[in-house]
């Protein structure tokens, strides 16, 4: 059975950045199909939201998917022997989505992690993110748009062992340049929020591990980045802390920002809008009953050798479904 259709949203200008004037609602098509045709172009009238001054004809901008992967493939080279462990991944995700990619063990979620975050580029096919196409850039300009436009949120934290909660929150401001005063405002506002006002000055170790996630989750959305980019967020933390991280998760993705998580759980990868699927490499949109379904067998399904050619049948009878 095909995945129900969803039904498109509008988002705010606010949402969906600095491309139109503040206040304006775009038309954004997010169906269930993963991937509208590269040439589809997004227009919606103003109608009533007109803003003053502007011309009866005047339209809305045209709004990019904040990440676009085309027919993107990935290959490893070991004593010149090519391992290809993405192939032709075709992957959007609009501005203010929530997106899991879930799979086992193997199949491929790191190195997605490493491309979507700009800590690897592919081997063939395209990566824009923001606009940007990313595979044309140095490495500097690399650096700048992952410190820019992501946020990072990884499974072990990552946070500096030396430095307390407020300072670790503070880091990416001080590679942004901004003065110490408003770092420190910033950081003891958004640790607040967090619900970390009492532990400031707690060091990583005087933390729990789901403070501590939440100081890294802070950390990670302190310069306003455009995707909130996390690894297996919850897979160092017990049920109930994990339960309280997505939680978190569902309170920034409310607000507005873009969430991409990977997991190998399918339990955390519902907590998303939307589940795609990783197996051997290849990409599948999961309608989100079947990601949870109890026979699903991770082991057998990826290397199951219809997956050679991923079909929606094929996905299907890996889902246990068919
Ligand atoms: N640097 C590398 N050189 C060669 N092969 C690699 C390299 N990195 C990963 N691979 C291979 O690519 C495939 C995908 O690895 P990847 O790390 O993306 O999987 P994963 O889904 O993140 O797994 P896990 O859940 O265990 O972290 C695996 O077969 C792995 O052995
Ligand atoms: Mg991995």
């Amino acid at each position: 059975m095909p995945p129900a259709p969803r039904r498109p949203r509008n988002h705010t200008a606010a949402e969906a950045g600095h491309l139109v004037p503040e206040g304006t609602l775009i038309y954004l098509d997010v169906s269930f199909t993963a991937c509208p045709a590269p040439s589809t172009v997004h227009e919606h009238d103003y109608g009533d939201r007109r803003p003053s001054g502007r011309s009866e004809t005047t339209r809305a901008a045209v709004v990019a998917p904040l990440i676009e992967m085309r027919d993107l493939c990935k290959s490893y080279f070991l004593d010149s022997e090519e391992l290809e462990v993405l192939h032709h991944v075709e992957f959007l995700v609009e501005q203010g989505e929530f997106v899991s990619i879930l799979g086992p063990s193997g199949s491929g979620k790191s190195t997605m992690m490493n491309i979507l975050g700009c800590l690897d580029v592919p081997t063939s096919g395209t990566y824009n993110l923001a606009g940007t196409l990313v595979g044309s850039l140095s490495r500097a300009e690399q650096a700048q748009i992952r410190n820019s436009e992501i946020g990072f949120v990884f499974q072990s934290f990552q946070l500096l062992p030396r430095l307390n909660a407020i300072e670790n929150v503070e880091l990416p401001l001080i590679y942004a340049g901004v003065g110490a005063s408003e770092r420190h405002r910033r950081a003891t506002e958004l640790l607040t929020r967090m619900g970390l006002g009492d532990k400031l000055r707690n060091l990583p170790t005087q933390l729990s591990g789901g403070q501590q996630q939440r100081v890294a989750i802070a950390r990670a959305l302190i310069n306003g980045p455009s995707v909130l980019l996390a690894d297996e967020p919850t897979g160092a933390l017990d049920q109930k802390t994990g339960a309280q991280v997505m939680e978190l998760f569902g309170e920034i993705h409310a607000e507005g920002k873009t969430i991409v998580m990977i997991t190998h759980e399918p339990e955390i990868a519902q907590h998303a809008e939307r589940i795609v699927t990783i197996l051997d490499g290849y990409l599948t949109e999961t309608d989100k009953v079947a990601a949870i379904a109890p026979t699903h067998d991770w082991a057998s399904a990826a290397h199951h050798p219809s997956h050679a050619a991923p079909t929606e049948d094929a996905s299907l009878q890996q889902e246990g479904r068919s």
